[in-house]
């Protein structure tokens, strides 16, 4: 689904124990975009750079997830898509991938008080046969305990892969078609939209990728037709809520001509 971004929305139900600068939030006053990506990227060279493990920059960017949830939610994104594993990632060292598997469990545990009163829903997508069944577990538990929850969607994506997306839609509309339910025939952007994990959702209108690189690396490929690209040279653990009204600024700035010309837009 192509979207707008919408007007600023009236800021409702603000946090009361904000940990980003509210007044560098309140500084951006342009064009809200519905639905921000963020390709997390740098948390390796953050931490080498530092002479510390990994590892570390992973937590350290654990850091930049909340306030980046904060400012979203702050500002009225309706979603924040983050990439925190891809299926590629699998072939990571294995200590750095046991290492990341934990922090995703402590990070449940950790902020499940905080996104609730903060009144943020979780869903996270990508392949969960992959993850160990305590990991599966606590995540469907988090998902359900904040199930009721409207104000902004966190959708994080781990073990995910923007092809790996497409082909499982390809094969649920091709085993839908063997089961009589579809006609091929039928089959349109919408309905093929509809069965990817972020069916019914706006697309993206601003995807942010920190540490410079400029690569989309498997994420949300069908989603990115038509979004919005901010590329920051800051590795990840430094993002703070003054890097992300930089991208809003960049996004703000932007004509989104959805294939039409200039003058009709
Ligand atoms: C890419 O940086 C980052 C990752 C593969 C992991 C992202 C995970 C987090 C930010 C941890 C917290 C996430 C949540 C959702 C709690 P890299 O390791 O490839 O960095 P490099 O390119 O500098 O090596």
């Amino acid at each position: 689904m192509t979207t707008q971004p919408h007007t600023p929305a009236p800021k409702r139900n603000i946090p009361a124990d904000l940990t980003v600068d509210a007044d560098v939030l309140d500084g951006y006053t342009g064009a809200v975009p519905r639905h921000v990506a963020v390709i997390m990227d740098g948390n390796g060279r953050w931490a080498t750079s530092r002479g510390m493990p990994r590892l570390r920059g992973h937590h350290a960017g654990a850091d930049s997830v909340r306030r980046t949830v904060e400012a979203c939610r702050y500002l009225g994104v309706e979603v924040l898509t983050l990439y925190a594993f891809s299926s590629q990632n699998w072939a990571r060292p294995e200590d750095e991938v046991a290492g990341l598997m934990t922090l995703f469990d402590l990070y449940i545990r950790r902020e499940r008080k905080r996104l609730n009163k903060n009144d943020v829903r979780l869903r996270v997508i990508g392949d969960r046969e992959k993850l160990s069944p305590k990991l599966r577990s606590s995540i469907a538990d988090l998902e359900g305990h904040l199930a009721h929850n409207s104000e902004l969607l966190l959708q994080v994506a781990v073990s995910y892969g923007g092809r790996e997306e497409i082909v499982r839609a390809a094969r649920l509309l091709a085993e839908a078609a063997i089961r009589g339910e579809i006609d091929p025939s039928e089959i349109d952007e919408s309905i093929f939209s509809s069965m990817l994990y972020t069916g019914g959702q706006p697309d993206p209108d601003l995807v942010i990728r920190t540490s410079g690189e400029l690569r989309v690396s498997n994420f949300l490929l069908w989603q990115l037709a038509y979004s919005e690209f901010h590329v920051t040279e800051t590795l990840w653990p430094d993002f703070d809520e003054r890097h992300f009204v930089e991208a809003l600024n960049a996004f703000g700035n932007r004509e989104r001509r959805f294939g039409k010309t200039g003058a009709q837009v």
